[in-house]
């Protein structure tokens, strides 16, 4: 009995039918610490994910350098002087080719189209460093000081075409503190950025959620 070959028949099978993991599609434009932040989370398994590639409408962007340097696929298509659907179009053509289920906005400054929206739609997340529906846009570190808030923080939210607006999946808040700057505020926030993103894509991965309106219920 001993020395029977070890049957490796049902673990192969399993492994085969193993299921896929989720391919996700970073979209950046920039720094792209959320973007290595998520990438660090799937590394240490925190995340079940893969990244299936990184597009940056800027060339220069120094988050495309990273994903290149973790050997992810990383592209570049520029967005400068096309018109907003056929640059979309041209994105959501790479995010096909890459097989992507979500898109993970990290620093994408650039509003999306209805066509993009639709083509992956309630599968595009963005975060914004403020407590949405308080200070959508630019600079809402500085909108949020101010403005004199007292708790500012950060959103993941589903895109739609408006501006910072989709439903809300997970938000944390900071305190705003009394000798506050831009910069220690933003550096407070984006530690819980780096976090949120994280649990926004999981729960989004795992399908535990359901929309009643513009609330996104989790089910635990
Ligand atoms: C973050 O503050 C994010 O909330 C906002 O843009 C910034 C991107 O930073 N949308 P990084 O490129 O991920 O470092």
């Amino acid at each position: 009995l001993l020395d029977r070959p070890r049957d490796h028949g049902p673990a192969r099978f399993a492994a085969r039918h193993l299921p896929m993991k989720k391919r996700l599609g970073i979209l950046l434009s920039g720094r792209g610490s959320n973007f290595e932040a998520i990438a660090n989370n799937i590394d240490t398994g925190r995340l079940e994910a893969e990244i299936a590639v990184v597009i940056s409408n800027r060339p220069e962007a120094r988050g495309l350098e990273i994903a290149r340097q973790r050997g992810l696929n990383a592209v570049c298509i520029p967005s400068k002087g096309l018109d907003r659907e056929v640059y979309d179009r041209m994105v959501v053509a790479e995010l096909r080719k890459h097989q992507v289920d979500l898109v993970c906005l990290a620093g994408f400054m650039r509003l999306l189209s209805a066509y993009f929206v639709r083509e992956f739609n309630m599968a595009i997340l963005n975060i914004h460093p403020g407590l949405l529906p308080s200070f959508p846009g630019l600079d809402a570190q500085h909108q949020a000081l101010e403005h004199g808030v007292k708790v500012s923080g950060c959103t993941v939210h589903f895109v739609d075409e408006y501006l910072d607006h989709g439903p809300i999946i997970v938000q944390h808040a900071v305190p705003v503190l009394e000798d506050d700057t831009v910069e220690t505020l933003a550096a407070r926030i984006l530690v819980e950025e780096h976090q949120a993103y994280t649990e926004a894509i999981r729960i989004v991965l795992s399908g535990t959620w359901r929309l009643e309106g513009r609330r996104v219920i989790i089910e635990s």
